[in-house]
């Protein structure tokens, strides 16, 4: 894969604008942001959750078994779990079926990491190989379909029918961001408004899912779960910006650097830079964007040029606004552990590493 040695353009930092610390904790006072604080409120219920989701990974058939094993030992951040059980309880309080709805939520997002790797053409994920690396695309295509509909069963088999409309939603929509995003990506011709779509679609729809689940298990009040569908809309797009941030940066994130622009996808902060850019500057960036196998020094030519030409930071402000919105909505809610948590969330969110 042509991108295998993008790795080793941290050994020349770029500067990157960083993130003013002051702004983003505004709403949460000096609290440490780890996941391991904002677990807190939920701590017991995280580890029940946890052996739930061991158990319906399992499957007969040996292979994928063997797969399963490697891919539990990838550890993920495991945000929308934590994001279902919050909202759950910050809207009422955690029943049985919050759990299957986090599990379901869990096995999805792993099933499109599966499939998005193999989009992608990514041989890392989560600090590990990938599952298209170490099998190729075929297992990894049929374990991404495995537990797509293990997740699905699983709020079948309990009748979980407005689980199953939420989350369905989710899936189509995500499918639909996928295939936009692969239709600018051929052109070339994104504009800011179909960048937010794309990731509206691809990503805020999952997250906006964790929290309208979690709280439609909690309550039957639908200005309430509104409410926590919105916040996670509004989270899932600074998750989102965050993310395509990252491309742009030289940290380890346990996943390719780089990638976007390997793959042709333009995001936000170059989406703003190319609109700043003259005539003459735009062409040049756009040949660099159109080539095949870019090597390091042109994907680090994209990169100076995003920052320098105030990409980076219009980014960053974008990110932080959809952020504010979320704290503001969470403001309505009555004051609890588990809604300061999801608070501390939103500010984790935009200022995680990885
Ligand atoms: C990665 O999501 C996919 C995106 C929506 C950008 P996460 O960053 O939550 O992935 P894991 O589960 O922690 O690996
Ligand atoms: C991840 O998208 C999958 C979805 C959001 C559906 P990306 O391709 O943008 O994310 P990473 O960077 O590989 O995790
Ligand atoms: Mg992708
Ligand atoms: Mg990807």
């Amino acid at each position: 894969m042509s991108h295998r040695g993008l790795a080793s353009v941290e050994s020349q930092p770029l500067r990157m604008t960083t993130i003013e610390p002051s702004i983003i904790v505004a709403n949460t006072s000096s609290r440490k942001l780890s996941l391991e604080g904002i677990q807190r409120p939920i701590e017991a219920e995280l580890e029940h959750f946890k052996g739930y989701f061991r158990g319906a990974m399992r499957s007969r058939v040996f292979l994928m078994d063997q797969v399963i094993q490697y891919l539990l030992r990838q550890k993920g951040k495991q945000m929308r779990p934590l994001l279902v059980l919050l909202s759950a309880k910050a809207a009422g309080g955690i029943v049985e079926s919050t759990y299957r709805g986090a599990a379901l939520v869990e096995l999805l997002h792993t099933a499109t990491l599966v499939h998005d790797d193999v989009v992608d053409d990514s041989d890392r994920r989560r600090g590990m190989f990938s599952i298209n690396a170490l099998w190729k695309n075929k297992i990894a295509v049929l374990l991404g379909d495995f537990l797509l509909s293990r997740g699905l069963l699983l709020a079948l088999d309990n009748k979980d029918y407005q689980l199953l409309h939420i989350v369905s939603d989710a899936v189509k929509r995500m499918s639909e961001g996928e295939l936009l995003q692969i239709e600018k990506a051929r052109k070339l011709d994104i504009d800011e408004a179909t960048y937010f779509q794309i990731i509206s679609d691809k990503t805020a729809s999952l997250l906006s899912a964790c929290t309208s689940c979690g709280a439609s298990s909690a309550t039957t009040d639908e200005a309430t779960i509104l409410l926590f569908k919105d916040f996670g809309q509004a989270l899932g797009m600074a998750f989102q910006i965050r993310d395509d941030l990252f491309d742009f940066g030289v940290k380890d994130i346990g996943k390719p650097l780089g990638i976007d622009l390997q793959e042709k996808k333009m995001t936000l902060p170059l989406i703003y830079s190319l609109g700043k850019a003259s005539k003459s500057e735009k062409k040049r960036i756009l040949n660099i964007v159109r080539k095949k196998g870019k090597s390091k020094r042109d994907i680090r030519e994209v990169a100076t040029f995003v920052e320098s030409s105030g990409g980076t930071t219009y980014a960053t402000e974008k990110m932080l606004s959809f952020a504010s919105e979320a704290h503001q909505l969470l403001e309505r809610l009555p004051e609890s552990d588990a809604r300061n948590s999801l608070g501390d969330l939103v500010s984790f969110t935009v200022t995680r590493s990885k």
